[in-house]
């Protein structure tokens, strides 16, 4: 199974996304290869916010390898599910889909709600963890 991330930045939700499904695919003996990505390009090649890194150590997760790509058009082909967390990032992957097969792999990560945005917040971080790692505990058992 391969399980592509997307976010704004691929520097805050994204990246601990990435982390958390990876560590939980790890922990269930799945050979799942897990990645994330951004719409925007302000960050490439930097790794994640360190509010995002921190967060994850506090809950037994190294993000601080990853580094920061942009959505690339073959990621369609490459990966099974593409996960976004928010509308905005919904409407922008699936106005790249090339036709029903891509746009039917993308879904928000939480179903029907969204992950809200932590960059401007510092408070936001621990409660977007929350979120994403009940978005992860469903797609392992869904998936897996
Ligand atoms: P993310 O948060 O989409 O969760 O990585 C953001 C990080 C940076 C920016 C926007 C969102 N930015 O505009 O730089």
């Amino acid at each position: 199974m391969k399980i592509l991330m997307v976010c704004l930045g691929n520097i805050c939700r994204s990246p601990l996304a990435h982390g958390i499904l990876e560590h939980l695919a790890a922990e269930n003996g799945l050979d799942w290869q897990v990645d994330s990505a951004g719409t925007g390009n302000w960050h490439v090649g930097e790794g994640p916010d360190r509010r995002s890194t921190r967060t994850a150590r506090e809950h037994g997760i190294d993000i601080s390898k990853q580094v920061c790509r942009l959505f690339r058009i073959s990621d369609f082909d490459e990966y099974d599910h593409i996960f976004v967390m928010d509308r905005s990032n919904l409407s922008d992957i699936l106005a790249k889909a090339r036709n029903a097969a891509d746009a039917q792999k993308v879904k928000l990560l939480l179903g029907d709600a969204i992950v809200p945005d932590p960059y401007h917040d510092d408070t936001q971080f621990e409660p977007v963890f929350q979120m994403i790692e009940k978005g992860c505990k469903e797609i392992i058992q869904k998936l897996k």
